[in-house]
C-alpha cells in the first residue's frame, strides 16, 4: 500500500543519556540513580551490565552525528544527564557537563539535524534521591531549577524541548513494581511520585518558554491502547480502569488540568495526602505531545486483582519482538486517532517506536534484520493511516539510533538500527538503517 508523508515530516531517531553516553565519572559528572542501581548488590541487571561505558557516545558523539547525516536524519532526540549539569542536583553548575551538550547541539545544527532534548530520561542525581527523590515535594523546584539552568544556555539552539520521558515508568516501575530505581513497591508512593512529576512538568514549561521562545515544548508519554478480552460489559469496564491507570492519569492532568474522577474515587486510600487539585498546574499549553508506542494491553475483569480488578490476557499466538511484546501496529493508529478526538493536542511527535530482535552478527559490513524492517514498515503505515484521518503527526523518531543499555535487560536486548560491537563499540548500520534512509529520502514507501 502506498503511503505518503508530508515533505515537512520530521524523521528522526531517539536515544537517552544513561543508555548511550558512558563516561560516568568524567568532567565532573555526579552520580545518578541508575549508576547506583546498577552497582548495588545483588545485581538487578541482566549480565550484570552497567551504563559505565555504554556506547561511549560521550567520546564518539561526532562519529554518531556523522552517522545520522549518512542516514539522512532530520532530527535527533537525545536526553540531558541532570547529574552532568548539576552534580549535586541543585546549586553548583558544572560547566564541563553543559559544554558537552553545547558541542553536541552545535554539531547537529551544523549538520542540519534538529536537536530535540529531553530533560529527564530517568537519570536523577543520586543526591536528590537521597533526599527522597520524586517523593519530596521539593522535587518540583529542583526540576524547575535544572530546566532553567539548561535552557538558559541551550535555549533556542534546541528546536524541541521534552520535559519528562515516560513519567508513568518513573512513578510506577520505580515506586510500585520496584524494578527501576528507587526500587520501591509502594502504590501510595508511586502516586505521590506521579503527582510531583506532573507538577514539575507544569513548573518547567513556562521556564522553557521564557528561555527558548522559538522552540517547541512538549512531554513524552508511554501510551498503551487497551482492548477488552471479550465483549462482556465487565471486560469493557476493566478496559476503562486500565486506561485510567496507564494513560488518563497523565493525559487528563496535562490536557484538562484534573485527574480522572472515577479513578480518584476508586483509589481513594492509595492516593497520597496531597492536594490533588494542585495538578491543574500541569495543564500548561503544549506545542506537542510526544507519543512513545510499543505495546497494547488486552485485559479482562478479575475480581481478586485489587484495586483495579484487571487481568492481562496474553496474546500467545501473536507475533512478538525479542522483548516478548506483541507486534500490533493497529494499536498505534487507534491510539493516535483517539488522542486527536479526546485531547486535540496541537501536534504529535512519535518520540519513540521500534523493536528489539535477536539480530545476527554483522557479515560483510551489514547486519541483516528483516524483522525490524517489517516492524518499521507496518508501524509507519499505521502512522500514515492516522495522518490520513487528520491526526496532526509532525514527525517520527525511531527507537533507537544504536543498540544500547536497555535498562534491566542490559545490552541483551538490541533496539538499534545501528549495531554496536560490545567490545570495540564500532558502529555497523543494520539493513533497517538503510531502509530508514530510503524512507526518509522518499525512495522506499512503507
Ligand atoms: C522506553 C524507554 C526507552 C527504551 C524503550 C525500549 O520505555 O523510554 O528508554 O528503553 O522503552
Amino acid at each position: 500500500m502506498g503511503m505518503s508523508f508530508p515533505d515537512s515530516f520530521l524523521w528522526g531517531a531517539a536515544t537517552s543519556s544513561y543508555q548511550i553516553e558512558g563516561a560516568v565519572q568524567e568532567d565532573g559528572r555526579g552520580e545518578s540513580v541508575w549508576d547506583r542501581f546498577c552497582h548495588t548488590l545483588p545485581h538487578k541487571i541482566a549480565g550484570q551490565d552497567t551504563g559505565d561505558i555504554a556506547c561511549d557516545h560521550y567520546h564518539r558523539y561526532r562519529e554518531d552525528v556523522a552517522l545520522m547525516r549518512e542516514l539522512g536524519l532530520r532530527a535527533y532526540r537525545f536526553s540531558i544527564a541532570w547529574p552532568r549539569i548539576l552534580p549535586e542536583g541543585i546549586g553548583r553548575l558544572n560547566p564541563a557537563g553543559l559544554s558537552f551538550y553545547e558541542r553536541l547541539v552545535d554539531e547537529l545544527l551544523q549538520t542540519n539535524i534538529k536537536p530535540f532534548a529531553t530533560l529527564y530520561h530517568w537519570d536523577l542525581p543520586q543526591v536528590l534521591q537521597d533526599r527522597g527523590g520524586w517523593l519530596n515535594p521539593a522535587s518540583v523546584e529542583w526540576f524547575a531549577e535544572y530546566a532553567d539552568r539548561v535552557s538558559r544556555q541551550l535555549g533556542d539552539r534546541v528546536c524541541g524541548w521534552i520535559t519528562h520521558n515516560e513519567p508513568w515508568i518513573v512513578a510506577f516501575v520505580g515506586h510500585f513494581y520496584g524494578s527501576h530505581p528507587p526500587g520501591l513497591t509502594d502504590l501510595k508512593a508511586a502516586y505521590q511520585a506521579a503527582h510531583h512529576l506532573l507538577l514539575a512538568h507544569g513548573a518547567a514549561v513556562p521556564i522553557l518558554r521564557r528561555n527558548a521562545p522559538r522552540a517547541e515544548v512538549g512531554i513524552s508519554l508511554n501510551l498503551n491502547p487497551i482492548y477488552p478480552a471479550s465483549d462482556s460489559l465487565e471486560d469493557q469496564e476493566a478496559v476503562r480502569r486500565q486506561d485510567d491507570f496507564l494513560n488518563r492519569w497523565f493525559l487528563d492532568p496535562l490536557f484538562k488540568g484534573a485527574y480522572p474522577d472515577d479513578m480518584v474515587t476508586l483509589l481513594q486510600e492509595w492516593l497520597p495526602r496531597i492536594n490533588l487539585t494542585d495538578v491543574q498546574t500541569a495543564a500548561a499549553p503544549l506545542d506537542f505531545l510526544g507519543v512513545n508506542y510499543y505495546i497494547r494491553n488486552v485485559v479482562a475483569f478479575e475480581e481478586s486483582e485489587l484495586p483495579l480488578q484487571v487481568r492481562h490476557v496474553p496474546q500467545e499466538h501473536a507475533a512478538a519482538t525479542a522483548m516478548g511484546w506483541e507486534i500490533f501496529p493497529q494499536g498505534l493508529t487507534d491510539l493516535l486517532v483517539r488522542l486527536k478526538q479526546e485531547y486535540a493536542p496541537a501536534a504529535i511527535y512519535i518520540t519513540e517506536n521500534g523493536a528489539a530482535f535477536d539480530d545476527p552478527l554483522p557479515q560483510n559490513g551489514v547486519v541483516e534484520d528483516p524483522q525490524r524492517i517489517a516492524f518499521l514498515e507496518v508501524h509507519l503505515t499505521a502512522v500514515a493511516k492516522a495522518l490520513a484521518q487528520g491526526v496532526p503527526v509532525k514527525g517520527y523518531f525511531v527507537w533507537s539510533l544504536t543498540d544500547n543499555f536497555e535498562w534491566t535487560h542490559g545490552y541483551e536486548k538490541r533496539f538499534g538500527i545501528v549495531y554496536v560491537d560490545p567490545l570495540t563499540r564500532d558502529r555497523v548500520p543494520k539493513r533497517s538503517a538503510h531502509f530508514y534512509r530510503q524512507v526518509i529520502t522518499g525512495s522506499a514507501v512503507p
